[in-house]
């Protein structure tokens, strides 16, 4: 049998490129449940700071992925994670001070959402400030972009559905695939929403102090300030002067997953499309309902 070279060229070129990040599915699914939880005055704002065809938010969600290979957007490209100095299951943490000495995903948040709330810079450095914020928010809640070991996983294989992959790719895309082709893209954004208010009364009793999440209940606009509890709060107050201190915990909390669930708790040769899956799809779930409603919070706040 004769193999077609470009026919198997093509198609391991669109597989890298499916699988290069948080899927878009993932980002399209933190874009449209954001969306969902804005204010109408900000929906308006948003909507008059995002280009025509970036939108609605779903669609924006994924642009910080199509540009990051352009020549213009190489600079980018270390915002969508943070390479975090752990060995989980053994240790995780997230250390600004140390993990963060270029550029990462909690400075690109700051830098969006301080750009972006600040009525006197441009149009275009606010806008391009918009839709980095709603990707990275995302990024930051996809536990591989949120750890050092195996840069992201990205060099730790392991088996789904018969084949290799990279555990980054598993997490960006495998495990949220399968979900997606047992339920349907439509159906899933429904029961992701139906999710939302259990994840709000969690920021509400579990952690009254996350600003973020506590304006959507309150519905005020009330400062990003002291979402950490007090010894949180002083452990990063040291290090680091800033006031946005809420991605902070947003990374702490994603990175301690892996050590608390296990991550990379499998055996080589077990297929993760099986039991592993069945063991994180949950948690998938609702790091992406957060993402949305957080970032919604911090829209809501600033716009
Ligand atoms: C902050 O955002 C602006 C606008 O997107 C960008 O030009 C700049 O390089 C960013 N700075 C950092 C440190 O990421
Ligand atoms: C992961 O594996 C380690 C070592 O076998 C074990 O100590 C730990 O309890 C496991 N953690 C989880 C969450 O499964």
């Amino acid at each position: 049998m004769k193999i077609d070279v470009s026919r198997v060229v093509f198609f391991l070129i669109l597989r890298i490129y499916c699988v290069t990040a948080w899927g878009f599915i993932g980002h399209e699914l933190v874009g449209a449940l954001a969306q969902e939880l804005l204010l109408p005055s900000t929906l308006e704002t948003v909507m008059n700071l995002l280009p025509v065809n970036e939108r609605p938010l779903s669609k924006a969600a994924t642009w910080a992925d199509r540009v990051k290979s352009k020549q213009a957007y190489k600079w980018s490209q270390p915002l969508h994670y943070i390479n975090t100095n752990d060995d989980p299951p053994r240790y995780c943490n997230v250390d600004f001070s140390t993990d963060c000495t270029q550029n990462c995903a909690i400075k690109a948040i700051i830098n969006a959402t301080d750009i972006l709330s600040n009525s006197k810079e441009t149009k275009l450095r606010r806008q391009e400030s918009l839709l980095m914020l709603i990707h990275i928010v995302g990024d930051l809640h996809q536990p591989f972009h949120v750890l050092g070991l195996g840069e992201g996983g990205n060099s730790v294989k392991g088996t789904f559905g018969g084949n290799k992959f990279s555990m980054h790719q598993i997490w960006d895309t495998m495990l949220l695939d399968k979900r997606l082709k047992l339920i349907g893209k439509s159906d899933y954004l429904d029961v992701l929403k139906s999710k939302i208010a259990i994840e709000l009364s969690y920021a509400a009793t579990c952690a009254p102090e996350d600003n973020a999440v506590h304006a959507l209940i309150t519905d005020t606009k009330t400062s990003l300030l002291a979402c950490f509890t007090d010894y949180l709060k002083q452990y990063f107050r040291y290090m680091f002067s800033h006031n946005y201190i809420c991605p902070f915990k947003w990374a702490y909390e994603v990175n301690q997953y892996h050590c608390t669930d296990g991550t990379l708790n499998f055996t080589q040769g077990e297929d993760l499309s099986l039991d592993y899956y069945d063991r994180h799809i949950e948690a998938i779930e609702r790091f992406i309902i957060l993402a949305g409603v957080r970032l919604a919070g911090i829209l809501n706040q600033i716009l």
